[in-house]
C-alpha cells in the first residue's frame, strides 16, 4: 500500500497561492507516496489546471450527503468530483465542531462521497479533555462505528481514516510516538473486527501539527500510513520535506 501525503488547506488559499502548487509539483514529479492536497472549493478547479500531468491529486474538505438540492451554500460530492476531486476530507473536527456534524452525519456524508466515486477521508480524534479523562480510546472506537459503513462496500484504498487528536491541531503539540502508535493499533484492529482481513489495506493517517521537524519520527510508528497535514501544507518549502520523508 503507498502512504498518502495529504494537505488541508481549510479556509486558506487564493489564486496567486496556486504557484506553491506548481512549485511542489516540480520539487516532487514522481514522489514515492500519494500527495493529495485538499484546497477551499473556490480553488479547486484552477487548481486541477495547475497540476495537470503531475503526480498531485486533489481533494474537497467536506461535502453534502445528497447529490444536489435545495442547500445552500453546501457543495455535493459529484461537484467536487466534476471540479476535478478525487478525495475528500469528512467529520474534520473543526466541522464537527463549527457546524454540529454528528457520526451519523459524517457516515451519510461517507456514503455519498463513495456513491460518487471519491477517496473518502474520514477523520476522528479526542479532545484534550477526554484524553486527560482517560477516554481517548473509548471516544475513537464510537466515532469509527459510528462514522463508518456497516460493511466495506468500497475498495479498501477508497476508505482513508484520519486520527487528529483535537488538541494537536494548529498547536504545535503532539501526542508522543507510543500513544500515536496505541491509538493506530486500536484503529487497525477495530476495523479488521469490522471489516476482516481487507482492513489492512485501508490507510491510517496521523494529523496534528506533523511539521518537517517531526513527519520522519511519526512516519515511522508502526501503523500510521501517512498524514492529513494543515499549516505545513500551505508552503511548498513545508510540505514538500513530508512529501519526501514519506
Ligand atoms: O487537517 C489537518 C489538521 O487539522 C492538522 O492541522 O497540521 O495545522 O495541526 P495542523
Amino acid at each position: 500500500m503507498r502512504n498518502l501525503a495529504a494537505g488541508n488547506w481549510k479556509m486558506n488559499g487564493l489564486v496567486a497561492d496556486l504557484a506553491q502548487v506548481q512549485a511542489l509539483a516540480k520539487a516532487h514529479p514522481a514522489p514515492d507516496c500519494d500527495v493529495l492536497l485538499c484546497p477551499p472549493a473556490t480553488l479547486i478547479s484552477r487548481m486541477a489546471d495547475a497540476v495537470a500531468g503531475s503526480a498531485v491529486m486533489l481533494g474537497g474538505q467536506d461535502c453534502h450527503a445528497n447529490a444536489s438540492g435545495a442547500h445552500t451554500g453546501d457543495i455535493s460530492a459529484q461537484m467536487l468530483k466534476d471540479a476535478g476531486a478525487s478525495h475528500v476530507i469528512l467529520g474534520h473536527s473543526e466541522r464537527r465542531a463549527d457546524h454540529g456534524e454528528s457520526d451519523a452525519i459524517v457516515l451519510a456524508k461517507t456514503q455519498a462521497a463513495l456513491f460518487a466515486g471519491l477517496v473518502a477521508i474520514v477523520c476522528v480524534g479526542e479532545t484534550e479533555a477526554q484524553r486527560d479523562a482517560g477516554q481517548t480510546l473509548d471516544v475513537i472506537g464510537a466515532q469509527l462505528a459510528g462514522s463508518l459503513l456497516a460493511q466495506l462496500d468500497c475498495a479498501p484504498n477508497d476508505l482513508v481514516i484520519a486520527y487528529e487528536p483535537v488538541w494537536a491541531i494548529g498547536t504545535g503539540r503532539t501526542p508522543t510516538l507510543e500513544e500515536v502508535g496505541a491509538v493506530h493499533r486500536f484503529m487497525r484492529a477495530t476495523l479488521l473486527d469490522r471489516f476482516g482481513a481487507a482492513a489492512r489495506e485501508m490507510r491510517l493517517l496521523y494529523g496534528g501539527s506533523v511539521k518537517p521537524a517531526n513527519a520522519t519520527e511519526i512516519f515511522a510508528v508502526p501503523e500510521v500510513n501517512g498524514a492529513l497535514v494543515g499549516g505545513a501544507s500551505l508552503k511548498a518549502d513545508d510540505f514538500g520535506p513530508i512529501v519526501a520523508a514519506l
